[in-house]
């Protein structure tokens, strides 16, 4: 097959990726197309299309005039994540060094002449800032920088260089606290000398007043700085010096432990690709019905190329070790070999994927398309537009609670007509027991712990309808458990009828419920249910794939 010219790129690709670096950037929410048209130089009806095809793809949410990255288009920054090596194992590890030194434990990688967090563990935080998977640090100014330097070359430093003289460009660091740096931030090739000596860097103070960390290289096979693990601190727990002696054993033991799970396991973590677009030989991911239907749907408004891109992207999250080679690429996602060929320029051009010989792998800057900023997202951010759009769908009152102690507790709501005497806020709690949320949490506990919580508080009559009897109630549980959804018709307040399902993760545990509450009116019970149930269940099902995509690599805070 002839060579392309290196000059064929896919405009539409690039262009995608130029509006999510720039919707990344903005204040969650604070972005509209003409913000964009400005931030990308990218005329407006041009904007207007990848926005169009973005939304289409799921990756953008419109609200009112606001656009929003969603929780789906994590799925870029997973796809490096998956190919790095750096997540399941290694990121368990790193949990348990946390544990262990009871102080925060993270993994960086380099990024051009930037340092990326790949993993983080927070444990006893007292500063500002707290980094997540995806931020970027300038190397002069955290721990790992030293580290990663010392295998810069000529044309690297002098970028580095030429970047600081321009002065603090603080939107290319979004992560770090606002304010001038320290007046004493240490000259980076003194401390890259003194790290190569010693084996390992200092942070004392480089982000901000109090904050210390210390980091040890682990290398690859062939002696390269794959990643740095950070221990950080605080100077009210430790002086810098004193952190280093306290945690460098157990770091340098646990660097020579990561090098071996690294250098004997190019495999994917925990076996099998996890999402279908990561699996070379499943089914191909784009350019099948769901990009026709689209297209027909959309017209020219639908970049097909940028929906192909995209899917090259998340499918070289299947690459292990050294990468995958096109043919895989194509068949994964079922494109011609020469498409996927040019998507892949594309992307090396913007510096998210590189190839060595035949073989093709993602970088870590996918990341700066917008992983930071949604690794932040809380399970009650992430549901909260769903329960919105379930609320405008079925023109009633819909919430997210969940389970604390023998309460349920309301982390997103949106409410039409008030159908109820109290009004509910978030952090509004009622008892489980009488409630329809309540009955889908209590059911998806283990049966010895749903039993202790049901005997624990005596359930009160809180209308003349209120189950009360502990038996009773273990009954209508387990019928609950086995259908997979709760009513309770005026047993919280009277002329309250309420239909509720559960929300699982991705290990199939029960973590929140979702309901719809109405008037009791005169409809039957099993009427209003099964009228209710479909959009219910379709909402549950969006929720649970947006936590299931956001906690892949990471913990998501619940609520
Ligand atoms: C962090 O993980 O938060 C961290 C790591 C290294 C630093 C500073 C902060 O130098």
């Amino acid at each position: 097959m002839p060579e392309e010219p290196a000059s064929e790129s896919v405009r539409p690709l690039e262009r995608g990726l130029a509006v999510l670096r720039a919707l990344a950037l903005a204040e969650p929410g604070r972005l509209r197309a003409g913000d964009l048209v400005r931030a990308t130089g990218l005329a407006r009806a041009t904007v207007d299309r990848v926005v169009a095809t973005l939304v289409r793809l799921g990756h953008v949410r419109v609200r009112g005039q606001e656009l929003h990255l969603t929780p789906r288009l994590m799925e870029l920054g997973n796809a490096y994540l998956a190919a790095s090596g750096l997540t399941g194992e290694v990121a368990e590890r790193t949990v348990r060094l946390a544990d262990e030194l009871d102080e925060s434990v993270s993994l960086a990688v380099p990024d051009g002449d930037g340092v990326r967090f790949v993993a983080q563990v927070a444990r006893r935080r007292a500063m500002s800032v707290a980094f997540r998977i995806g931020d970027l640090l300038p190397p002069e100014r955290c721990a790992p920088g030293a580290l990663f330097a010392d295998a810069w070359d000529e044309e690297r430093w002098a970028a580095w260089r030429a970047r600081v003289a321009a002065g603090p460009a603080e939107s290319a660091f979004p992560a770090l606290p606002p304010g001038p740096a320290p007046a004493d931030v240490p000259d980076l090739a003194d401390r890259v000398a003194r790290s190569r000596e010693t084996g390992w860097a200092l942070d004392d103070q480089l982000i901000e007043p109090g904050l210390i960390a210390v980091a040890v290289p682990v290398r690859d096979g062939a002696g390269r700085v794959r990643c740095a693990l950070s221990a950080v601190s605080h100077t009210s727990r430790h002086t810098a010096e004193g952190l280093a002696a306290a945690v460098l054993p157990r770091l340098r033991a646990e660097a020579g432990h990561l090098e071996v799970l690294l250098a004997a396991d190019p495999g994917p973590p925990g076996g099998a690709p996890a999402t279908p677009a990561e699996a070379t030989d499943a089914a191909p991911d784009t350019d099948t019905d769901s990009v026709a239907a689209a297209k027909a749907e959309l017209g020219p408004d639908f970049l097909r190329s940028l929906a192909r891109g995209l899917a090259v992207l998340r499918a070289l999250g299947g690459a292990r070790g050294d990468g995958l080679p096109l043919t895989a690429l194509a068949s994964a996602t079922g494109l011609p070999r020469a498409t996927a060929r040019r998507c892949l320029r594309t992307l090396e051009r913007a510096g998210y994927a590189a190839h060595d010989g035949r073989l093709y792998r993602p970088l870590p800057r996918v990341l700066e398309l917008g992983h930071a900023a949604l690794s932040r997202l809380t399970f009650a951010e992430i549901a909260e537009p769903h329960v919105r759009e379930l609320t405008e769908r079925v023109h009633q009152s819909a919430s997210v609670t969940v389970l604390d102690g023998t309460d349920i507790l309301y982390v997103a709501r949106a409410a039409t007509v008030r159908v109820m005497s109290v009004r509910i806020t978030l952090g509004t709690r009622f008892p489980a027991y009488a409630t329809a949320m309540g009955r889908v949490l209590l059911a998806g506990l283990p049966a010895p712990e749903r039993e202790r919580l049901l005997r624990q508080v005596p359930p009160r009559a809180l209308t003349p309808l209120t189950v009360t009897d502990t038996d009773e109630l273990a009954r209508v549980l387990e019928r609950v458990a086995a259908d997979g959804c709760a009513t309770a018709d005026q047993e919280l307040e009277e002329g309250l009828r309420s239909v509720a399902v559960p929300v699982r993760d991705a290990a199939g545990r029960v973590v929140a419920a979702l309901n719809v509450a109405r008037h009791a009116g005169t409809a039957p019970l099993a009427e209003t249910r099964d009228a209710l149930l479909p959009a219910l269940r379709e909402t549950a099902a969006a929720i649970e794939a947006d936590l299931h995509t956001a906690a892949r690599f990471q913990a998501v805070r619940l609520p």
